[in-house]
C-alpha cells in the first residue's frame, strides 16, 4: 500500500486523477490533498477539491489550501481550458467537508516526519509552487520522499500553453527548476505521453451508463474539458493528462520511458518553462529524471475507468 499526498489544481483532469486515485483503495493510502493556483486561483483550485472528494463519497482525506501565487512571479490561470471555475461542465456543490486549517506546505513537511520509516510518495498535478517550497524548508525530511511522480514538461510535442512550454511548468518554472534540481528521484508524465491518452468515445459511454453518479459527472467534466483541445487538435478526443500520474503508479508497467537529465529554461521570454530533454544523452549532464513518452493508452483507460467505477457513490 503505498502512501501518497496529491498536489493538485482542479481542473477536470486533476479530478479524474483524484477519483481513479480514491477508487484504487487497496493499493493507494491517500494521505491528504495539497491544493496549489494553477489551472484557476487557489479559492476555487480548494473548494473544487473538497467538491471531488465529497462526488467521490471520500470524507475522509483532508485537504488543504498550498500556495496562492508562484515563487516569483505572477499567476497565470487556464479558464480558456478549464471554464471559469475550474470544474465547469457540472455544478457540484459542497455540502459537509471543509478544509483544513493547516497550510498545505506544513502539512507535507508534517508527513515527511510522520512517515519517516514508511516513506510517502508526492504526486503532483499542478504547478510546482507548493512542491518547491516544501524542498527549501529546513525541516523537511527529504529521505522520507520515495519519489515525485509529476504531470508536467513536454519535448518532442511542444509546448500547450506556448509553443514551447506546457502549462505545469510555464506557470512555476522556478519551482520546476527547484524541483528538479532537488536529487530526489522524480518520474515525469509530460505531453509527450499525454497526448497519446486522447479521451476514447467507449470510455465515455461506459461512464455515463454506469449510473452512478460520480461516474456520470465525471463524464460531464470531460465533456466540457475535451472541447478546447479537440477544437485545437482536430483530435477525436481531449488529452487526458494529470490521471496518468495515479495510473503510472498503479500499472507503471503500461510505460515506457528513460532516465535522463531535464533542465528548465527560467530566463528566455520566448521559451520560459520549456523542459530540456536530453533524450539521446548528448551532453553529460547528470541523469534527474525518468521522462515517459510512451504508455498503452486502452490499458490506460480501463484503470481509470475500474477505478472510477469502484467508488462507492
Ligand atoms: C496540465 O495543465 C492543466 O491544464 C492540466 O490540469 C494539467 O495538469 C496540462 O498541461
Ligand atoms: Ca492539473
Amino acid at each position: 500500500m503505498r502512501k501518497v499526498i496529491i498536489d493538485t489544481d482542479p481542473g477536470q483532469d486533476d479530478a479524474l486523477a483524484m477519483m481513479t486515485a480514491f477508487g484504487a483503495k487497496k493499493d493507494l493510502n491517500v494521505l491528504g490533498i495539497t491544493c496549489v493556483a494553477g489551472n484557476v486561483p487557489l479559492d476555487l483550485t480548494s473548494v473544487n477539491a473538497l467538491k471531488i472528494c465529497e462526488l467521490s463519497g471520500v470524507f475522509s482525506v483532508p485537504v488543504f489550501r498550498g500556495c496562492p501565487a508562484p515563487l516569483k512571479r505572477k499567476l497565470i490561470t487556464a479558464e480558456h481550458v478549464h471554464g471559469k471555475t475550474g470544474l465547469d461542465g457540472t455544478d457540484l456543490l459542497v455540502k459537509k467537508k471543509e478544509l483544513e486549517p493547516t497550510d498545505a506546505v506544513d502539512f507535507i513537511i508534517e508527513c515527511t516526519e510522520k512517515y519517516r520509516d514508511e516513506k510517502i510518495t508526492i504526486c503532483a498535478l499542478g504547478p510546482l509552487t507548493n512542491i518547491a517550497k516544501v524542498l527549501k524548508q529546513d525541516t523537511v525530511l527529504t529521505d522520507s520522499i520515495e519519489e515525485i511522480v509529476l504531470m508536467g514538461g513536454g519535448f518532442f510535442e511542444g509546448g500547450n500553453i506556448t509553443p514551447a512550454a506546457e502549462f505545469n511548468i510555464y506557470v512555476d518554472p522556478e519551482a520546476a527548476k527547484i524541483v528538479l534540481e532537488s536529487g530526489l528521484k522524480i518520474t515525469m508524465l509530460p505531453l509527450d505521453v499525454t497526448h497519446k491518452t486522447l479521451v476514447q468515445r467507449n470510455f465515455l459511454e461506459k461512464l455515463r451508463k454506469s449510473g452512478k453518479n460520480s461516474a456520470i459527472q465525471a463524464a460531464k467534466l470531460l465533456d466540457f474539458f475535451e472541447r478546447y483541445d479537440v477544437e485545437k487538435y482536430g483530435s477525436q478526443g481531449g488529452p487526458l493528462h494529470d490521471p496518468n500520474v495515479i495510473v503510472y503508479l498503479l500499472n507503471p508497467e503500461i510505460y515506457y520511458g528513460k532516465l535522463v537529465n531535464v533542465e528548465v529554461e527560467v530566463n528566455s521570454e520566448l521559451t520560459r518553462g520549456m523542459t530540456v530533454v536530453d533524450w539521446w544523452n548528448v551532453t553529460d549532464r547528470p541523469p534527474n529524471a525518468y521522462y515517459i513518452n510512451e504508455v498503452k493508452e486502452n490499458e490506460f483507460f480501463e484503470t481509470v475507468l475500474n477505478n472510477i467505477l469502484s467508488l462507492e457513490i
